[in-house]
This record gives structure tokens, sequence and C-alpha cells, in this order.
């Protein structure tokens, strides 16, 4: 998916320049011509980047860039040259760069690249760097994390086809990139395929291509995923998903390492790494009969188990703080720990949705925390029930503090429904229904 950037300016030649600029580079971009029409983009949709003049009619990109990072957007105000400490006061506010005019297509392209990169960086949370770094993105050191680590650097190099075990949330997609990294084919692309997300059909030219006209829609010939791979990993990821079809067609890419694409008679040789994730047990779905058992024994010529995080709760703590850390950095907050009872109850609970359920629940208390603990208050009610609130007359109804979450959410989300229904993990349209059955009232 394309990044998204919004400009903001109303000077049209400004707009001109910068949105040719980016559109060349690939990125999709919107215009606003003042500070209003901004301000009913950013609440309309979502965006990655916010190019903001500062001088506009209406509402000046100051009162915009308030909108902007209360929503966590990266922002980079355009200034007039003569106005530059405008513009850096604006960045003691939260923007990240600026612009001064007159300036160059080189200068939008590059400041621009840096904030997206950076985004990428927080994202697929790779921080590695070549080999001088060892296992910088993974927080835990329990032995068996430990273990883990062993693993990775011991087969990452062989190349070999690997299965990766774990419950969903554990980091399954996190080993993977990590034994990409750390392998010889690490400049390679790593390719990230999710088998349950694609109809079957679409898989199958996805990944072997096909030749123009293969079929209905086949305009164009196009390469598949082991090409575009090539001296790369692919990563299977919920391989059990997989069509018993398809399963011997992999099957046989794994076993003759090369492919036809459909519609097509010639055969390409591949070389591509082959990681595959699985979060159900693969040696019970092949008792099962639902997955071949020639391919899963192709599949886990090593296989990594990932424990549950309920296995390995010495690592909530720097997990926990690790996150944080994170999360303070994309809001722009403050937040330096959590209470004793919050810590103790994060310990206590049984994490059906492991890491990545932890992480999302320190999203959402970080957005949500005015001070600078994080307090039970902003636990969803699941961990919440595992701290003892003495003394309290009254217990409030589930409704009630789902309404009151909503509530919240879309104050500290002012009133963007999209960004709020992300933060609350539901769709949009649930939460207008919601936001009607409540009787919520919205922010302005
Ligand atoms: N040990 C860890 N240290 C830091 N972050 C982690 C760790 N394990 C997982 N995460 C974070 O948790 C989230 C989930 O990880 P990832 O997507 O790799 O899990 P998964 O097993 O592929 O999940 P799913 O089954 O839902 O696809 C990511 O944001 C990842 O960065
Ligand atoms: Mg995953």
């Amino acid at each position: 998916m394309p990044y998204k950037i919004l400009i903001a300016d109303d000077e049209p030649d400004t707009l001109d320049l910068c949105s040719k600029v980016l559109k060349k580079e690939g990125y999709e971009v919107l215009m606003a011509k003042d500070g209003i029409d901004a301000v009913k983009a950013i609440e309309r949709e979502p965006f990655d980047l916010l190019l903001l003049d500062i001088k506009m009619p209406g509402k000046n990109g100051m009162e915009v860039l308030d909108e902007a990072t209360a929503i966590g957007l990266d922002t980079v105000m355009i200034t007039a040259y003569s106005s530059v400490e405008t513009a850096v006061e604006a960045m003691k506010k939260g923007a990240r760069d600026y612009l001064a005019k007159p300036f160059t297509s080189a200068e939008v392209r590059s400041v621009v690249e840096r904030i997206i990169s950076h985004q990428m960086l927080l994202r697929t949370e790779s921080h590695f760097d070549g080999e001088a770094e060892r296992f910088e993105s993974f927080v835990g050191n329990t032995p068996s994390m430990q273990g883990l680590y062993r693993t990775i650097e011991t087969i990452a190099e062989t190349g070999c086809t690997v299965l990766i075990e774990g419950e969903s949330g554990t980091g399954k997609e996190m080993v993977a990139r990590a034994i990409h990294q750390k392998s010889p084919s690490k400049d390679g692309p790593f390719i990230p395929i999710n088998c349950g997300a694609i109809p079957e059909t679409l898989l199958e030219s996805e990944l072997f291509g096909h030749t123009k006209g293969a079929f209905t829609g086949a305009v164009e010939s196009k390469k598949g995923l082991f090409e575009a791979a090539s001296n790369g990993t692919l990563f299977f990821d919920e391989i059990a998903e997989m069509s018993p079809a398809l399963q011997v067609k992999l099957l046989r890419v794994l076993q003759d390492r090369e492919v036809r694409p459909v519609g097509g008679t010639e055969i390409k040789k591949v070389d591509v790494r082959i990681v595959a994730a699985t979060n159900k047990e693969l040696s019970r779905e092949v008792a099962e009969g639902n997955f071949r058992d020639d391919l899963f024994y192709r599949l886990s010529v090593i296989s990594i188990r990932i424990p549950p995080l309920r296995e390995r709760k010495d690592d909530i703590p720097a997990l926990v703080h690790h996150f944080i850390n994170k999360y303070n950095k994309l809001y722009s907050r403050e937040v330096s720990g959590a209470a004793e009872q919050v810590m103790k109850s994060l310990k206590e609970y049984h994490w059906p949705g492991n890491v990545r359920e932890l992480e999302n629940v320190i999203e959402r208390a970080v957005i949500l925390e005015k001070g600078k603990m994080i307090t039970p208050k902003n636990l969803s009610t699941g961990i919440k029930g595992r701290i003892r609130e003495s003394g309290q007359g009254h217990h409030k109804t589930l409704q009630e503090r789902e309404r009151e979450y909503i509530e919240t959410v879309l104050k500290a989300a002012k009133g963007n429904r999209t960004k709020a229904a992300e933060i609350l993990g539901i769709g949009r349209r649930t939460l207008y229904d919601k936001i009607i059955a409540y009787g919520i009232k919205e922010p302005e």
C-alpha cells in the first residue's frame, strides 16, 4: 500500500511542485487549499504524513499542527524563509521538520523520505543494521527467549527451509524477518505472503506468475513472487490455511526448485529461501488430514517454536517498558512507567493474544494516560478485573464501561472516528453503530 501524504498550502504553485515530486516517488498525494480543508481531510481519513504551510487563511498551520500531533500524524512545516523562527516553534510543538520556501524538489524528496523510512522502521520493528547488531528488535531475556535467539543465529546462515510455530501474536513474523536479516541473502527481498488472506486462484498466479491471456483478466504477463523474491526470502504466513491443491504445487517447487507461470510452458529456476509460519500445531493438522504430510516434512526441516507469553512472564516488565517508549514517541507522550499494581496485574493476566495483545494494551494506555504512570483505569476490562479494587459499592456494567471507554477514545482522537476505531480495535461501522446506540455525543 502506498504511503499517503496530505499537502496543505494556499499557494497553488507549492501544491503543484510538492504533489508532482511526491507522486513521482510513488506516494499517494492529496491536497488541501487551506487550514480548514486540511483539518477536514485528516479527520476523514488516515495519512502517513502532512506537509503543512504555516500561513494560511481560515485556520493557520500552527492550529492545524495541534490537531495533527493529537492523532500522532507526522508533520513537516512549510514556511517562508523569513519566518524560520516560527518553524522552529512548530518543531517544539511536535512538527518533525520544516521546509523553507523557496525549496527544490530534491529537498522535498529528502525530507519526506527520511520521515517515511523512519516510519517503515517502526512498523516492521526490525532495527537490524547488517551484522553489527544482534537482536535489537527483540525484547525478552528469559532462558526460552535466549534459546530462541541462539537458534535463529545458527539456522539463519544455513539457508534451509524453516517452520515457525507459535500462538498468534508471539512474534512469528519478527522471527522470520530476523532469520532473513541474519542470512547470506539479507540484501535480497523479504516477501511475506498471508496464505489465509488471498483466495486460492489468486494465490497461485501471485506465487508462480502468469502469462498474458492465461485467464480472464490477465491482460499482461506478470512475474510471480517466487521470482520476485529471488535471492531473498519468501515468508508463507498462516501456511496451514493453504489449500490442498496449492500444497501440492508448493511441494513440487520445494523439491525441484523451479516454477512454471500459470498458462506458460517456460520453466524458471528459483533461488529463494522459504520460511513458513503457523499458529496451529501443524503436526496435528497433518494427523487430522488437513495438511499434507510430505509438505510438512519438507517445511519442517528445522522448526522453531515460540513460547506463548504466559510461559515467560518474566519478560513482561521489559516488554511493557519497550512499548511505552515506542508509543511515547509515536504519540508524543511522556509516560514513564506503570504503577506497581498495574504491573502486577499485567503479570497475572494469561495473555491469549500474547505480545501483540500486550502491545495493544500499552498503546491504548499510553494514549489515554494523562499522568506519568499507567494507572489501572486505562487498562482494558479483562486485565483490570485482575486488580482487586476494594471498597467499591457500585460495580459498573460492561456496557457502562464500554460507553465510557468509547467516549474517552473519541476524545483522545479528537473526534476522528477512523483513528478511534483503530485504537478500539473495531471497524468504523461498528463504532458508528455504538455511538448511535449509546447516544454518545462526539467532541465538536
Ligand atoms: N520479543 C518481542 N519483542 C518486542 N516486540 C515483540 C516481540 N514479540 C512480538 N513483538 C511485537 O508484537 C507484535 C506481534 O508480532 P508478530 O506480528 O511478529 O507476531 P505473529 O506471531 O506473527 O502474530 P500473528 O499470529 O497475529 O500474525 C509486533 O508488533 C511485534 O513487533
Ligand atoms: Mg503474523
